[in-house]
This record gives C-alpha cells, sequence and structure tokens, in this order.
C-alpha cells in the first residue's frame, strides 16, 4: 500500500528539485519491489525448484533470509518495502548526502536522491567536466552544486563516487572532514579494500559503508524513473556508531535500489572486478568477436555473421534467459538448436574455467587493481579510454551492428 502522503511529498520535490522524472515515473514507495525468484514466473516446468523453496523462516517484512542454493548458506536481502518516503526523509532529516564525484553513479544516485526530495548536494572540481555536467543536470552553483571540498566540509554523509584512481588522488585532502559523526559511503570495495595501493585508511571516527548497485548508474537512473529499482550489495567496513548496516541499507533505499544483499567490502570488490572482466564486459566482446571472425572466414556475410552472433543474442536470446532462466530459453529454441548448445557448453565450460581462474587469482593478489590505477592515474586516461573504445566502434562486426540495428522496425531506419 502506497502512503498519499508520502507520494505527494516525493512530487513536491520533483518539482522543488526542477527534475525532469514525471510524478507518474517516480517510484512507489510502499510498494513491493521485483520479485526475487524470476523463476517463480515461468511457465510450468514440473515441480517447483529446491532454490523457490528455500525461504527460511520467519520472513520480516522487508527483510528476508534465502537460502539461495539450498546449501545451507543463509543471505540477508532487504527490499525497499520497510522504506516508505516518510521513514526515509525522517532518517535523514538532519543530513547533507555529500556525493564527491559525478561520474555515471553521481548522476543516477545523486538524481534519485533529489528526486527522493533528501537534502543532497554535489562535490567536483570545478570547471571538470564533471562540473559541466552536474550543471546541465539542473544542480546550480552555490545552492546544491559545490567544489569537492567545501561539499565534503558540508556533508554528513560523503559519497566517494569520484573514479577509483581519482579517490587516491583526492582523498588525502579530504580526510580532514571526516570527523566525528560523519559517514563515508563507498559504491566499491576498491579503495579501502587495497588500501596497500590506494593509501586510502579508514577514518578513526567515522562508519564506513557500502552501497554498490549492480549496473551502471545509467541504469539506476532508469530503473527509478521507470518504478522499478536496480539489485544492489550492502556491507559495512567500519561501524562506530553501531548502526553502519542500517545506514548502508537506508543508503540502498535513498539511492534508488529495489533490494540491496549483504556482502563484505573484500566480497564486494573480488566479485565485481571479476565478473565486468568476465562474462559481464571483456569475455562478451571476446567470445562475439571470435565467432563473428570465423564466421567471417568462412564466407559469410557481414549481415549474416552479425545476425547469428549479436543481433539473435541480445534481442531474442539473452533477454529469455533473464526474464526465464537458462533452460527455460534452450526449451524455447529448436531440438536441433538445443542439442548442439547442451553438448557445446561443457567445451566452453572446460576452455574458460582455467581463464576464469587465472582472472580471479589476478584480482585477488591485486594485479588487476595495480592495473587500473597505474592506467587511470595518467592525466589523458579519458582520451586513452575514448581510442581504445572508438578502435572497438571501428571493428567491422560493431559497424555491421549500426546498419543491422536501423533494420530493426521500431527504429524507422534510425540506428539510435
Ligand atoms: N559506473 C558503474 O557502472 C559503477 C557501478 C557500480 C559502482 N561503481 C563505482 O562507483 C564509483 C564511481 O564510478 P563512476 O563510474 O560513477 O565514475 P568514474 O567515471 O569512475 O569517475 C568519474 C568521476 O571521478 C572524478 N575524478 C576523477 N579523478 C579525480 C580526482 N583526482 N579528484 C577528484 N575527482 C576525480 C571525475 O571528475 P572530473 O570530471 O572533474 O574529472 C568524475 O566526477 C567508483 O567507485 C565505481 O567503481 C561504478
Amino acid at each position: 500500500m502506497i502512503a498519499p502522503a508520502a507520494r505527494n511529498l516525493a512530487r513536491a520535490a520533483v518539482r522543488r528539485a526542477g527534475a525532469t522524472a514525471s510524478a507518474q515515473q517516480l517510484p512507489a514507495a510502499g510498494a513491493r519491489s521485483l520479485s526475487i525468484f524470476a523463476g517463480a514466473a515461468r511457465p510450468s516446468t514440473g515441480s517447483i525448484s529446491a532454490q523457490a523453496q528455500a525461504f527460511s523462516a520467519p520472513q520480516a517484512r522487508g527483510i528476508k533470509h534465502i537460502d539461495f542454493a539450498g546449501d545451507g548458506q543463509v543471505e540477508t536481502v532487504y527490499e525497499r518495502a520497510d522504506w516508505p518516503i516518510e521513514k526515509l526523509h525522517d532518517y535523514f532529516k538532519n543530513d547533507t548526502l555529500a556525493l564527491l564525484g559525478y561520474g555515471s553513479q553521481g548522476h543516477g544516485q545523486g538524481l534519485n536522491l533529489r528526486d527522493q526530495g533528501l537534502n543532497v548536494i554535489v562535490g567536483v572540481r570545478k570547471g571538470g567536466a564533471s562540473w559541466k555536467e552536474a550543471q546541465e543536470d539542473g544542480w546550480v552553483e552555490g545552492k546544491n552544486l559545490f567544489d569537492i571540498d567545501e561539499a565534503a566540509q558540508k556533508g554528513t554523509y560523503l559519497m566517494m563516487l569520484m573514479s577509483d584512481a581519482g579517490a587516491s588522488d583526492a582523498y588525502p585532502k579530504l580526510v580532514k572532514y571526516m570527523t566525528k559523526g560523519k559517514t563515508v559511503y563507498w559504491s566499491h570495495g576498491f579503495s579501502p579494500v587495497f588500501k596497500d595501493q590506494t593509501g586510502i585508511e579508514a577514518p578513526k571516527e567515522c562508519d564506513v559503508i557500502l552501497c554498490a548497485p549492480k549496473g551502471s548508474g545509467r541504469t539506476v537512473r532508469t530503473l527509478f524513473k521507470e518504478g522499478r529499482g536496480i539489485n544492489s550489495s550492502v556491507a559495512v567496513y567500519q561501524d562506530i556508531t553501531g548502526k553502519a548496516l542500517e545506514k548502508a541499507v537506508a543508503m540502498s533505499v535513498a539511492v534508488g535500489s529495489g533490494y540491496t544483499y549483504e556482502t563484505t567490502f573484500e566480497k564486494e570488490v573480488y566479485s565485481d572486478l571479476y565478473g565486468e572482466r568476465g562474462c559481464l564486459m571483456g569475455g562478451i566482446q571476446g567470445m562475439f568477436k571470435a565467432q563473428y571472425d570465423v564466421l567471417r572466414a568462412n564466407g559469410h556475410s557481414p549481415s549474416e555473421a552479425f545476425n547469428e552472433t549479436c543481433e539473435e543474442a541480445l534481442m531474442s536470446l539473452y533477454p529469455l534467459v533473464g526474464e526465464h532462466g537458462m533452460d527455460y530459453m534452450y526449451k524455447a529454441c529448436s531440438t536441433t538448436a538445443r542439442r548442439g548448445a547442451l553438448d557445446l557448453a561443457p567445451v566452453f565450460e572446460k576452455a574458460l574455467k582455467p581463464v576464469f581462474e587465472d582472472l580471479y587469482a589476478r584480482v585477488k593478489d591485486g594485479s588487476e587493481t595495480r592495473r587500473t590505477i597505474s592506467f587511470a592515474s595518467q592525466k589523458n586516461y579519458r582520451e586513452l579510454f575514448d581510442k581504445e573504445t572508438d578502435a572497438i566502434a571501428a571493428q567491422e562486426m560493431w559497424r555491421v551492428g549500426h546498419k543491422v540495428r536501423a533494420l530493426r522496425p521500431d527504429r524507422a531506419g534510425k540506428d539510435l
């Protein structure tokens, strides 16, 4: 049940802030979030799986203890049902949430906090690219947009949303603002966990918490505007007040999460660095490219190679996996496709397992963080990154992709 007063408060906040989200786009503050078990919605495929029976009793409203794998490892999940907007307003009524850095996460988390009617300010380097981007998003100099130092001084929550390499550089200048009663907030365990490389030591008198959205800041924003909500993880690095976990959960809802699961800073950074280098980003480009190139080398046309590699995956099959799971997607395909996929999946698994094992070891021993810090500490790191991503855009496969996407009937000839 959505409290009408809460909705009105939020709408008023949107009007005050001149935000772009329409009132209809605001999330239903008291509404239950996404179903934890996507599988529960699947067409009947026999008995309910063990994982779907794996709730451990008793379940409190908004907090669930779930044995996801059915192996006895019970995890805690917090849903936003427990944090209607009036509770959020009350919880943060004496706080100034200072976003330090305004990249993808700053944009998504910052605009969501602003739309929720919370007292949020942005702190970035004056004159930098982010300063301009923040102004374009309606943050106003002297009102809610400040130089990074001034914002850190005003903030009671210091939200460390600069790049991970930038944090090492900025942190020594910000430590003096991390005084008793303030809370230091991260969206990645990178800086505190790899402190030997980053030089970032937790301030003695502050709670240090984490809320790491599992997606780009752009998705944090769009899901919030659609009334849904990203899934995030929360963790506590240092608990001075005894309230650190509660603060992390409250912040996760405030920045727009639908539900959030508990982890540690270490587990978050290892799994995150590993995942993005693997299936989420590095692996997917490598696999697409290898498959496309072999098709082309065997005389297949560019459109056929792209359709059989990327377009069908992204438009037809992966969404089915996302909605219902891999077995459902397999069952939705022909017997011919299913036979081959079932035979080849273990071949790929065997070939790739050593790559993943090596990758995890490189993440854990700090090699991947060293590489990131040394690369992103270069003054011209943005241009250097652009050069490499431009090179991907220039690959035949993705040039073909533009023309294939423009053929989608809903695009009327345009590649958006
Ligand atoms: N993007 C994601 O998908 C994602 C998802 C979950 C968590 N995270 C985490 O969220 C945090 C922020 O990531 P992001 O992707 O939003 O931002 P980002 O692109 O990594 O960083 C951009 C911001 O860092 C600032 N910055 C860079 N060097 C700085 C320095 N030396 N001093 C002060 N500011 C500096 C930039 O300001 P200027 O414009 O002035 O250079 C800009 O505001 C990171 O910890 C990241 O790991 C990101």
